[in-house]
């Protein structure tokens, strides 16, 4: 088969573009310290968060004067724990998996609002400046309980606060 000069050029040149484009991927993926997301998601396994320090037991812990973790586990169709209560005045880093299916976790009247998917640990801070009831839902499709799947985070006045634990 005889190609043409001219076509020939082409060929290379369409080589040299897939060559560079995959080149340009491969750079991005792996010089200039960027990491793939996967690479440092939180892992965990969903059917042993009983066995988990983290989640075998949801709750709220103090970790520094004003500062809070919550550590929260989603499943049809409920968020334990429930309500989530912590002082005002805190600063509350939430750490939320899921037991079974992709929920969601949306704290009304914040920003806080994260997909929750089973075998990650989605993590957010909230400021709660102002006492009172904040509700949560679920905003991912969950299945027939979907609707009903609802909690809160309580914010109490801090001196009625008596710790995360009940
Ligand atoms: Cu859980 Cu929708």
């Amino acid at each position: 088969m005889h190609i043409h000069n001219y076509e020939k050029i082409w060929l290379v040149l369409a080589m040299l573009l897939i060559v560079a484009f995959i080149s340009t991927v491969a750079y991005g993926a792996t010089a200039m310290g960027v990491d793939m997301i996967s690479d440092d998601e939180d892992t965990i396994d969903p059917g042993a968060l009983d066995e988990d320090p983290r989640f075998a037991d949801p709750r709220v812990e103090q970790v520094g004067e004003d500062e809070y973790e919550a550590y929260v586990v989603a499943q049809q169709y409920v968020f334990e724990p429930d309500p989530i209560e912590v002082p005002e005045g805190s600063t509350v880093t939430f750490y939320v998996t899921s037991r079974d299916v992709i929920h969601g976790f949306e704290i009304v009247g914040t920003n806080a609002n994260a997909m929750v998917v089973p075998g990650e640990v989605s993590t957010f801070t909230v400021e709660f400046s102002e006492a009172g009831e904040y509700g949560v839902l679920c905003n991912e499709y969950c299945g027939d309980g979907h609707h009903v799947m609802e909690g809160s985070v309580t914010v109490v006045p801090e001196e009625e606060y008596d710790g995360g634990d009940e």
